[in-house]
């Protein structure tokens, strides 16, 4: 690996899920050697929601977001968004998400999945909290929603209104959510071989708009590819990021890891500690 003194955000990683159960502090002790000193885990449902952000009340440099994925879309009520409205007191909840439209499994019917989805929105208004968002084979009503609800935002989500999370939308699209407030998630099948779309779309959009993620246990990058994901590999996908946009990798995990700052408005958080 090329040396790189920046730190690195890890945008997205499940560290709640059972997968690391077995070796999560080898995990994170991992992440923090590989510079990543920032780490957000999305929860995909209540009970997972509440682990993520019981994981990031005990590690300075782990924080939360609170959200029902569109799979257990059906699990979406009253209680779950009352759940959310007492866990989104914490300042470690700094984002909602993940939740979306996944019309490729539909493990939830559609109708349930948009009703969930646009609930949810509504919530992170409320809360003033950036959106963490999932797409399968859904952009068409996600961008629907998306541009609907960023039409009436919260002076606080002016320009960080939240993320496509492992970005699959095309170009053109990906140019409007940024317009309207988004950023683009960068993940491991950016350091696929056969992934040409996807390094294109990459290399071209604008740099102060993209953030790095793992998605890990999920979606791990070359040379790990099939293998369990994990937030130290964050660092594959920038030093592929940094190829793609012919800087150097300091300068991509610089400016991804700001990004993410600006986004997760973590400028508050953790101020005794090393920030880039
Ligand atoms: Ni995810």
């Amino acid at each position: 690996m090329n040396t790189c003194s920046a730190f690195l955000a890890d945008t997205h990683c499940h560290l709640m899920l059972s997968d690391f159960d077995q070796d999560r502090s080898q995990v994170l002790a991992r992440a923090r050697e590989a510079g990543v000193n920032r780490l957000l885990v999305p929860g995909l449902d209540l009970a997972t929601s509440r682990s993520a952000v019981e994981l990031a009340e005990q590690h300075p440099h782990v924080f939360a977001a609170v959200g029902v994925h569109p799979h257990y879309a059906e699990t979406w009520n009253n209680v779950t968004q009352t759940e959310f409205r007492m866990l989104a007191r914490s300042p470690k909840v700094v984002a909602i998400g993940e939740i979306g439209l996944d019309y490729y499994r539909n493990l939830s019917r559609p109708e349930i999945q948009r009703a969930a989805f646009k609930a949810q929105l509504d919530l992170a208004a409320e809360l003033e909290r950036p959106v963490v968002i999932h797409n399968r084979q859904a952009i068409d009503d996600i961008m629907d929603h998306l541009l609907t609800w960023s039409m009436d935002l919260p002076p606080r989500l002016d320009g960080k209104a939240g993320v496509l999370h492992a970005n699959s939308a095309d170009l053109e699209t990906a140019k409007i959510a940024i317009a309207r407030g988004f950023y683009i998630g960068v993940a491991g099948p950016v350091t696929y071989r056969n992934a040409q779309a996807l390094h294109q779309i990459t290399g071209q959009l604008p740099l102060e708009r993209q953030i790095l993620e793992t998605d890990a246990p999920f979606l791990a990058p070359h040379p790990n590819r099939g293998k369990r994901n994990e937030p130290a590999y964050v660092r594959l996908i920038a030093e592929r990021f940094a190829e793609l946009h012919s800087i150097s990798l300091t300068e991509a995990a610089t400016k991804t890891s700001q990004n993410a700052i600006n986004l997760f408005n973590w400028n508050h958080e953790n101020e005794n500690s090393h920030i880039l």
